[in-house]
């Protein structure tokens, strides 16, 4: 028997670890109708607000409009409560006549045409949380085949009405029938979130094979009481969740809730640069049509989504918490840079907090940091020069830190390639190859 060519095969299929579709390399982008717009569907009182094929053009049209499509935000999802109470006579599931008379397959073209993508929502169970049609383990198949004949590029599966067995088989199914469609569709999975998100009961080896992302914990509400929460029950299990991520493989913490009724500019900004240090999708549920510049500056902030979106995809962890309420994060990113967060968890007044990189354990060497919220950059850093950053209560100050190095290549002009040209900042910000080792600490 020849050995070998097994060996190299089983070596392959160790080394697949991640969903095999391609997509997804970075954290998915773009918004999502749930959080904000809930199960509305009373599209008689509430025509603008109701779930319905003209909220999802509405909010195509602003990402396509209004500079988000160009920062990356480019899916529109469908969250639930937008089928038909019954399938039709072949047993697939329809879209409610009512709210969108021009069915899905026209609304992917609408978006596809824009150069967006589409999300729908199904739920692997006897009927989805919000009660309309669910996709039992007979209609797995059925179900990819019809979302791939409208178009949809992605599916977000629920897990109301089911149970562990069904879950079981169910997931693995349809990731199966996904791929058998012939179309790239990225999968999300809620699968963990409705097994307590932890080991044993969660096999996040097996999720990373068969899903692009997948939801831990529990959804999002429009209160910093919720992001805190759902921040801490991450961090609490960094050992655990931070090494299951990674490109086509993503925790998903849930929406961003910036834009809304909860969050002052302060926890905004800190729910932005959580979800950049967890590598988290950045999925907003908001009311685009509406939204406050603020609120806009955040969710568009180039460095905030450069560093989400980095390449190598290694997600971030925390590093402290001190007794004076202040959290610190970090997140190793390509060309040896880092991100590192400082939240005040404080209610009093903005804190004066002292450190130094070499505290933080960054190694000896030289540093630049570009303030994330602020635009200024500090130079002549090194990791033992002791500085004071002032964080607000609730807030954040979130820098993004690289290494000053010498040019070695004469060729080479030191410009950081990926965050300079991807997200175009500004030309006052000069990003330098590194020569040496980056901050180490994993
Ligand atoms: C669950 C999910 C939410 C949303 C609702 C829809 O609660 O976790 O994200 O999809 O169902 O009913």
């Amino acid at each position: 028997m020849k050995l070998l060519p097994v060996i190299f095969l089983l070596a392959l299929t160790a080394a697949t670890s991640a969903l095999d579709n391609g997509l997804m390399r970075t954290p998915p982008m773009g918004w999502m109708s749930w959080e904000r717009f809930r199960c509305n569907v009373n599209c008689e009182n509430d025509p603008k607000n109701c779930i319905s094929e003209n909220l999802f053009r509405d909010m195509a049209d602003r990402l396509a409009e209004d500079g988000w499509k160009e920062m990356g935000y480019d899916h529109v999802m469908i969250d639930d409560c937008w089928s038909s109470m019954l399938r039709d006579k072949d047993g697939r599931l329809q879209p409610d006549p009512q709210r969108f008379p021009g069915g899905i397959a026209k609304l992917a073209r609408y978006l596809h045409d824009r150069g967006l993508k589409l999300g729908i929502y199904g739920d692997l169970g006897t009927h989805t949380c919000g009660g309309y049609p669910g996709t039992t383990l007979d209609k797995i198949e059925t179900d990819a085949q019809t979302f791939a004949s409208w178009g949809v590029d992605f599916l977000k599966l629920d897990g109301c009405y089911s149970n562990e067995e069904d879950q079981q088989k169910g997931y693995p199914l349809m990731s199966k029938a996904l791929n058998a469609t012939g179309r790239p569709i990225g999968y999300s999975c809620s699968w963990p979130a409705y097994r307590g998100g932890l080991p044993p009961s969660v096999n996040y080896t097996l999720l990373g094979e068969i899903c692009n992302l997948w939801r831990n914990y529990d959804d999002i509400q429009d209160s910093w009481n919720s992001v805190q929460d759902i921040t801490d029950w991450f961090f609490d299990n960094q050992e655990i969740l931070q090494p299951e991520a990674g490109p086509g493989r993503w925790n998903d913490p849930d929406m961003l809730i910036i834009g809304n009724f909860g969050l002052s500019v302060d926890q905004s900004r800190s729910q932005m640069a959580l979800w950049a240090i967890m590598a988290a999708p950045l999925i907003m549920s908001n009311n685009l049509r509406t939204l406050s510049s603020e609120a806009r500056a955040i969710l568009q902030n180039r460095a905030a989504i450069a560093i989400n979106q980095d390449p190598m995809g290694v997600q971030g962890r925390r590093l402290l918490q001190e007794r004076s309420l202040i959290e610190v994060y970090w997140r190793p990113l390509s060309q040896s840079a880092s991100a590192l967060v400082f939240l005040s968890r404080r209610q009093d007044m903005p804190y004066q907090y002292h450190t130094s990189l070499a505290k933080l354990n960054y190694t000896a060497g030289s540093y630049e940091a570009y303030d994330v919220f602020t635009g200024k950059t500090l130079s002549g850093l090194s990791a033992t020069t002791e500085f004071t950053v002032s964080i607000n209560p609730s807030g954040v100050v979130m820098w993004y830190v690289y290494p000053k190095m010498h040019y070695e290549d004469p060729q080479d002009d030191g410009r950081y390639p990926y965050i300079r040209q991807k997200y175009r900042m500004s030309s006052s910000l000069h990003f330098h190859k590194p020569r040496v080792v980056p901050p180490s600490l994993l």
